[in-house]
């Protein structure tokens, strides 16, 4: 069981991981492993790293096109990706990724400069996601029992867009992966 989920994300990076990371310069690819290389290095827990591994997932599961904030849809790939991670994995690797849209939100809310460092694709799809936070979001999102690691996954979002860098394969991550699946013992 463990292996068929693995061979699937596998799968499904091969079948569409090349395409663009949404008009950034690197791949969706890149762009997960970069991510869960930074969450790594951090020195951060197996949940944090595959959330930061597969925050993106939602995109490879749907058809929309790569640059469907630029066309002004919202793919909610964020509810999508957690829809399916959360078949199979523990909900510490899981929320994070269904609230990394909503962190940014957040950060956007409650840092003067987080707005400034979002690229321009990214702040596109900000207004598609409803903007930042209001007073209220803010407070109900702070008590959120994975808000930690969702802003933590978050700032990996934004950094993990480095054309060229060198990261540990997919499989490099398996040790991370079947530590968080269900019924698995980290
Ligand atoms: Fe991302």
């Amino acid at each position: 069981m463990a292996q068929t989920v693995l061979d699937k994300i596998v799968e499904l990076f091969n079948q569409h991981g090349g395409s663009q990371y949404g008009g950034e310069a690197v791949t969706q690819r890149e762009h997960a492993l970069q991510g869960a290389l930074l969450a790594r290095q951090a020195g951060l827990d197996a949940p944090t790293v595959v959330a930061a591994l597969l925050h993106d997932i939602g995109h490879l599961l749907h058809h929309l096109p790569d640059d469907a904030p630029g066309q002004g849809i919202d793919d909610h790939h964020e509810d999508l990706g957690a829809a399916w991670l959360e078949r199979h994995f523990i909900p510490e690797a899981v929320e994070p990724v269904r609230l990394h849209v909503a962190a940014k939100r957040y950060l956007c809310a409650v840092e003067s400069d987080y707005f400034a460092s979002l690229s321009p694709p990214s702040v596109t799809s900000l207004e598609l996601q409803g903007g930042p936070m209001s007073d209220k979001e803010v407070e109900d999102f702070e008590g959120h029992p994975h808000f930690r690691r969702a802003v933590l996954l978050r700032r990996f979002d934004e950094e993990a867009k480095v054309p060229g860098l060198t990261t540990p394969t997919l499989e490099e991550f398996n040790h991370e992966l079947k530590a968080c699946l269900k019924g698995e013992t980290p």
